[in-house]
């Protein structure tokens, strides 16, 4: 049976929402598998727009499973706010969606540690604030990890709350004397109260998707940022702390790897970045310029921390490296129609780095630093496309634009998307 992963190419904010929400028809189960609450989700749908940032797009379909599994580090006052948001606008939620006892949670402390050690590091990485680091951190530290089913369990969680808070104060502390530190006693009351509202969606989620899996049910895996923002495989060290590539699936939700049978790999038609790091397309040409006018049509801000995200030309070097790292069989172009206020476009195909040309992609953040792009330049369509609905729609500029795309990637152009709402999509 199908299964899909959805998986964005570039460093976040792909719009893989969309994608997710138009392929939840063919499936039966939506899966987060990686990050929390750092991500941003924007869907469109009957005129309504939400905006998630850890629930699975799923959850506007009652009638799929929307799984958030083991991979995933929640922050359960954020949970219930969007639970309790979706409700407020009719959104059925109950047993359909499914929070793995075995991901992570996190404490306040987690974002007060995150707050003082970007302030005062001197090596920001411009996180989004949400506690991510800090908790996967934890987990993997294990000393001071709590997954979702201890909360389950009153008496377990204060014994561990009352042993790990005063060594998380005292760090507060060393990071900085006037740091907010926090009760064991208070934080385990308030967080029992929290997991009396979460048991009825608490489960083994392994279980259930090995099950579904074998029952023939069809999975979709939305993974979480970009793949250039992988712990592993992005521009480390600004990256996420989690895997946002496929590679994170069968970590971050137990289903084997082998059973996906289709990557979409979602593209902007040009790039954009929040936080710091290396960007070599990056277009910083003013006020007036065509990276302002970009982030002023796409609405270039972030959907989490509303921070203006850094705007720039297609870089097919980058992208070549994280379709193959991602396993990409197919792309999907986002904001196309975006693009309409270019005269002329520039593609980068190559980095210039000291003497030498970079076929290949650099990751260490501090060579990509370095990198100057080389770029090839195509006519722009200077007009409207958010009413195209077949290809042949499209002016003859951009449909080469997006071959040119395809053919330098090395991969098959599936979907394209000339607006925010469903019908603004293009099937190819
Ligand atoms: P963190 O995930 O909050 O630790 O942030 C690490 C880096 O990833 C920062 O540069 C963030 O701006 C970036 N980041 C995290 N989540 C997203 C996302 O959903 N879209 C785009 N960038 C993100």
């Amino acid at each position: 049976m199908a299964c899909t992963c959805v998986v964005g190419l570039q460093w976040g904010d792909e719009a893989k929402g969309k994608i997710v929400d138009l392929l939840t028809d063919q499936h039966d189960i939506v899966v987060r598998f990686n990050g929390g609450a750092n991500a941003g989700h924007t869907v469109v749908q009957g005129g309504k727009t939400f905006k998630f940032s850890l629930l699975p797009t799923g959850v506007l379909k009652p009638h799929l499973r929307s799984v958030i599994a083991n991979g995933v580090v929640v922050y359960p006052p954020r949970f219930l706010e969007e639970v309790n948001d979706l409700r407020a606008t009719g959104v059925a939620v109950g047993d359909n969606l499914l929070l793995s006892d075995h991901a992570h949670v996190i404490f306040p402390y987690h974002l007060e540690e995150e707050r003082l050690s970007e302030q005062g590091s001197g090596q920001a990485i411009g996180t989004t604030g949400r506690g991510i680091g800090p908790c996967y951190q934890d987990k993997v530290g294990r000393i001071s990890g709590v997954r979702l089913g201890e909360l389950l369990h009153p008496e377990h969680l204060r014994t561990r709350l009352r042993a790990i808070v005063p060594r998380k104060n005292q760090l507060l502390r060393a990071l900085a004397p006037d740091a907010r530190t926090f009760d064991p006693d208070v934080l385990c009351d308030e967080y029992l109260s929290h997991a009396e509202r979460m048991r009825g969606h608490v489960t083994d989620t392994t279980r259930l998707l090995l099950q579904a899996h074998r029952n023939n049910k069809r999975i979709l895996f939305e993974a979480a940022q970009g793949s250039l923002l992988d712990v592993d495989h992005g521009t480390y060290p600004y990256v996420t702390s989690s895997n946002s590539t496929p590679a994170g699936v069968w970590s971050g939700s137990g289903l084997p790897a082998r059973h996906i049978n289709r990557v979409v790999g979602v593209i902007k038609a040009y790039t954009t970045r929040v936080g710091r790091g290396p960007f070599p397309t990056e277009l910083n040409d003013g006020k007036d310029g065509i990276g302002e006018r970009i982030r002023q049509t796409g609405r270039e801000y972030g959907t989490v921390t509303g921070r203006p995200r850094r705007c720039g030309w297609f870089d097919t070097v980058a992208v070549r490296y994280s379709a193959a790292v991602s396993g990409a069989d197919e792309l999907a172009v986002m904001l196309l129609d975006v693009l309409s206020v270019a005269k002329e476009i520039a593609i980068c195909t190559g980095y210039q780095w000291r003497d030498r040309r970079l076929e290949a992609f650099p990751s260490d953040a501090f060579i990509l630093e370095e990198c100057r792009p080389v770029f090839e330049t195509v006519p722009g369509w200077e007009s409207d496309l958010t009413h195209c609905k077949r290809l042949s729609d499209l002016p003859a500029a951009a449909r080469r634009y997006v071959d040119r795309l395809s053919q330098l990637l090395e991969l098959p152009v599936s979907i394209i998307s000339v607006g925010p709402d469903r019908e603004q999509t293009i099937l190819c």
